[in-house]
């Protein structure tokens, strides 16, 4: 997830990509950067780490004109968030500048043939410079051949906006799998990741397919498919306000990246799967012996991350066979935990900069524990200062209340797992198997729990009133109760509890009377009937009960008011899909009751104090 902006006209093109950047930086903010082909100067380059402020200040002395520029705010994949990992990036010559958003996946590969056949240094330590390098090592005059060419070498996802020194009046532009827009001005033109970028200036755009190479001058665009052949493109009109349209037409963030999850988890999942579907963490560098001499892990963290823990424990005890325990971070340093050399200690965080969960690193790290962290934000502080990252890759989370961040964040430690137990040898091939296939199919049964958003609205405009929840659910259910019940009260303000329903009857049990509301988690085949007797327990006291089941378990409407359905799927890994209902349930409750549903109260994104 990155921004890309490109301007060719007649004005001044700095002043409008500088604008332009300003409105992705939700997009990606840890550096940003400008290519402007000058006259008698050619490619000039300026690039900042941080955000786009920074940019500014940097080029502020300067008079940059151009009537051609390419710009980019990054979101850091491969390289940690500097001066020189920030785009654009150009080839040797200097003459040909690049700004990508996505991932190259083959980029190692072309990076050896780039440095052994062509003798091709490297600046950065990015994915995009390769795509720099290999158009720089085709281009004989005409920079769309030499894009064309670089891309046939090209593995992976990307959106990329390509300037050449030589040819000042063009723009080439190529995307595949990641989103790119056209702009269409009168006697100018533009290219973006997204339609924000544009809409000071334009509001016709062209929406570019993938495979699709896009040549732009100042009043012409044509677009050809992947076999060279023209394409006609009908005009898109945006009638989106800017505000809007950075939420890509939804009311809020948080639904935007609801709606995003489907996505988030197949991209943590696949990237990292090789054609024979082995796990491939480059990331992370265990031995088989680093492995099999821990005798414990430990995973710390806080809020929605610590939650991911909670289903972690499951994960890791059941396929690396190693005890596991979870700890919320803020605890876990205060209480001297045993820890020494055989511990693998594991923190999970968004942002990567909460100051609990570094804390606790730095104590584990310090009593001998090999420190791994899945982290959201490259080049953060927990990333830094770990031993093996395994990054998110979910893209910039921006509401408050993390959604997808918290399932790419169960993604990671299903492989984690996974990972593990077969370098270890105790997961068999047939239940591995099982393991990928099942957590392959996850997004397309997220995308269907999607589908109900309507009906879950509905429900939401019965629910809204209520000043009291309770939220049940026995194994993997009982965790996924925590995050749905903290989703609720963190954007509703509505007291939320939730409890393990098993436990319920040791003392909770007394605050269920006539019509409390009471959420149950009856996902869980083998645990199913033993939650129809907790529903009937809260029942007899008067609850009025939300079931969440999957779809083959009807037997549950005997006993619940309203249920919720989730699409088939092995027990184990349910809490990816059954907790997107209870994401939107929560959101459409806050909604009715006019809350600021991206910005609660009292609440920050990323807590950097104690
Ligand atoms: C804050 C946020 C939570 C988040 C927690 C941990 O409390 O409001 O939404 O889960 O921090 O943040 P992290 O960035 O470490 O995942």
């Amino acid at each position: 997830m990155c921004g890309i902006v490109g301007y060719i006209g007649d004005s001044n093109a700095t002043d409008i990509i500088i604008d332009g950047l300003k409105r992705l930086e939700y997009r990606g903010y840890d550096s940003s950067g400008i290519a402007l082909n000058i006259k008698d100067k050619g490619i000039q380059v300026r690039k900042k780490k941080g955000r786009i402020q920074n940019l500014e200040d940097l080029i502020a002395q300067e008079n940059l004109y151009s009537n051609v520029g390419i710009g980019h705010t990054r979101w850091a994949t491969h390289g940690e968030p500097s001066d020189a990992n920030a785009h654009p990036h150009t080839d040797m010559s200097g003459k040909i500048a690049v700004v990508h958003n996505g991932i190259i996946e083959n980029y190692l590969t072309l990076k050896e043939w780039l440095i052994n056949e062509h003798g091709v240094v490297f600046k950065s330590e990015t994915d995009t410079e390769v795509i720099a390098h290999l158009v720089g090592v085709f281009y004989d005059g005409d920079i769309e051949k030499a894009v064309g060419k670089a891309v046939e070498k090209m593995q992976g996802a990307y959106g990329i906006g390509v300037i050449c020194a030589d040819e000042p009046g063009k723009m080439v532009a190529v995307r595949k799998d990641s989103p790119l827009i056209v702009g269409l001005g009168q006697g100018c033109n533009f290219i973006a990741s997204d339609i924000p970028a544009l809409l000071k200036h334009v509001r016709q755009i062209y929406l570019i397919e993938n495979n699709e190479t896009v040549i732009l001058t100042a009043n012409d665009v044509k677009i050809y498919n992947a076999d060279h052949k023209p394409v006609k493109r009908d005009v898109f009109n945006v009638t989106w306000d800017a505000d809007a349209a950075e939420k890509e037409g939804y009311d809020h963030f948080m639904l935007k990246e609801i709606h995003e999850q489907p996505d988030g988890v197949r991209d943590t999942l696949v990237r990292r799967m090789d054609e024979n579907g082995e796990i491939v963490l480059d990331g992370i560098n265990m031995t088989k012996e680093e492995i099999e001499s821990f005798n414990k892990v430990y995973i710390v963290a806080c809020g929605t991350a610590y939650h991911a823990g909670l289903i972690g424990k499951f994960a890791i005890e059941k396929l690396a066979n190693v005890s596991v325990e979870v700890d919320v971070a803020s605890e876990f340093r205060y209480r001297d935990p045993f820890i020494d050399d055989k511990t693998l200690f594991i923190a999970i965080s968004q942002s990567g900069e909460t100051l609990d969960t570094l804390e606790a690193l730095r104590e584990a790290k310090a009593k001998g524990a090999r420190v791994l962290s899945v982290v959201n934000v490259v080049g953060s502080s927990v990333a830094r200062e770990s031993d093996d990252v395994f990054y998110t890759w979910a893209g910039p989370e921006i509401a408050v209340a993390s959604t997808k961040a918290y399932t790419t964040q169960l993604v990671c430690m299903y492989m984690i797992g996974l990972y593990m137990g077969r370098k270890k040898g105790t997961l068999s091939d047939e239940l591995y198997k099982k393991y990928i296939d099942e957590l392959l199919a996850v997004p397309e049964k997220i995308k269907e729990v999607l589908k109900q958003e309507k009906k879950i609205k509905k429900l939401a405009k019965k629910l809204y009133k209520r000043e009291q929840v309770f939220f049940i659910g026995r194994g993997v259910d009982s965790a996924v109760s925590y995050e749905a019940s903290l989703k609720l009260k963190e954007i509703s303000y509505i007291n939320s509890f939730a409890i393990a329903a098993g436990e319920l009857k040791h003392g909770t049990i007394a605050l269920i009377e006539q019509d409390t509301l009471v959420i149950a988690l009856a996902s869980q085949d083998r645990l199913f009937d033993k939650m129809l007797s907790n529903i009937q327990e809260v029942k007899a006291r008067g609850a009025y009960v939300v079931g969440v089941a999957k779809e083959n378990n009807t037997s549950i409407e005997q006993q619940a008011e309203d249920v919720i359905y989730i699409p088939e799927c092995m027990d184990e890994v349910t809490p990816i899909v059954s907790v997107v209902p209870l994401q939107i349930l929560a959101y459409y409750i806050a909604k009715q009751r006019g809350c600021d549903i991206d910005k609660p109260k009292n609440l920050a994104k990323s807590v950097t104090v104690e």
